[in-house]
This record gives C-alpha cells, structure tokens and sequence, in this order.
C-alpha cells in the first residue's frame, strides 16, 4: 500500500510515523508512506498556503493552488483509489472504515489546516471526508496519523502476530477480553485461574464471554448495531 500525506506542518507527522509497528512496516516494504509540504508547491514569492475568505471572518483558508498542484504532481503519476480530506465536519472513522481503507491501493490523504480548505477542492478532488471525532484539533495531522497508524497495522505483514489485528476491540463489534502476563501474582492480585489451566478450549470460552461482557457494561451500543 502506498500513501501519500498533504500537510502544512509534516514535522507532526514525522514522530508518530517514524517509530514501532508503523516503521518496521515501512521498513519490511508492506506500506510506502510520503509526506509531502503543501508549501512547496505555492508559487506565491513568500510561499504562502492561505488567504482571507471571501466572506470575511475570522481565521484563514488554506488556497486552491498550492493544493490542485500537490495532488495533481501525485495523480499524475499514478491512480489513487481515494483522496481523503481530514475535517471534523467528515463521515466518524472507526474500525470499519481502517479495514476498508486497509484494502486500498494508494490513498492521499490531505490534512485541514486553519480555518480550512476552498470548498473546490473538496467539490472536486476529495473522495472522502473523515473525522475521527467529535472535536476540534489545530488541523486534521494527528487525525491523518491517527488514521495512518489504524490502517498499517492491518496490512498483511505489518504485524509479526498477524492474529494480533484480528482479536483487537472492534474487529468484532466486542471490546478485547481482559488480558495478563507474569507474574502471575503480584501483592495478592492474581490472574484469573482458566488462564493457568493450558486447556485453550475453554480459555477461548472464557476471553468470549469476558469480550461481550465487557462490552455489555462498557460500550452497549456496539451490541445493539
Ligand atoms: N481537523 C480538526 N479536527 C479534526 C477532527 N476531529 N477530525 C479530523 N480532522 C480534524
């Protein structure tokens, strides 16, 4: 999978792409990941990214194009089967959409910055609109690493226990079950009896009905989708 990030700030992108699953990813050749600054593709003498609204107003919106010619310099070269636009006003992301997304080929992400985007660009190149909540960050970056991080830990490889994406909460509808490792007890607490037992029947039982119950008493809207 390839995919390409359009940012003002990529110094917010560098640190959380750089580092763990993700970089072993890009390392084992499972994911190329390029950002790309904005900036560098304004032909403004002060490269300048933003501009006043026409309708007056607080806060600046990022320009036309500096960003036609981002994507464009991109799909030029090759096809892109989405070209995501990160703003709070998107679709809510959530498991589903990173195992969607996990099946694409090349994927652009463009993050919102300022008071945001010319609606052209979001008439006529974006594909899709995400969120990954209902708040407000200082632009859609963290949202796009967010958004990054949750689809390359899908990718076959990515991952040296591959099951491990498969159990995660979500992937289900179900919350994880509750989880232990050594020692197996410490000032008192100890571990759940069936885990030590070795019988992998009936530990699975166990994880299922810890996985619905947890889910019942922490998150029982997932139960009623
Ligand atoms: N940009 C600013 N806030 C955002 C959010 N909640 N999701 C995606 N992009 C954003």
């Amino acid at each position: 999978m390839r995919i390409d990030i359009l940012t003002v700030v990529p110094e917010l992108l560098e640190s959380p792409l750089n580092h763990s699953i993700i970089q072993r990813a890009k390392d084992k050749g499972v994911v190329e990941i390029h950002i790309h600054n904005i900036r560098d593709f304004s032909e403004d003498k002060y490269k300048r990214v933003d501009d006043y609204a026409f309708s007056g107003g607080a806060g600046m919106v990022m320009r036309l194009e500096p960003i036609v010619k981002a994507i464009e310099s991109l799909t030029n070269e090759r096809e892109y089967d989405e070209i995501i636009f990160t703003t709070p006003d998107g679709e809510q992301f959530n498991q589903k959409s990173a195992n969607t997304l996990s099946l694409k080929k090349n994927i652009i992400i463009l993050c919102g910055h300022y008071k945001g985007i010319d609606q052209r660009i979001r008439d006529h190149f974006i594909t899709k609109e995400i969120s990954i909540g209902d708040f407000v960050l200082t632009g859609g970056e963290l949202a796009a690493a967010i958004i990054t991080d949750s689809v390359v830990r899908l990718l076959p490889g990515a991952m040296s226990d591959e099951t491990s994406a498969l159990t995660d909460s979500f992937q289900d509808d179900l919350l994880s079950p509750p989880i232990y490792t050594r020692p197996a007890i410490f000032r008192g607490w100890k571990v759940p009896d069936i885990l030590l037992s070795g019988n992998h029947k009936k530990i699975e039982k166990w994880q299922e009905d810890q996985a619905y119950k947890r889910t019942k008493k922490l998150r029982p809207d997932l139960l009623d989708e």
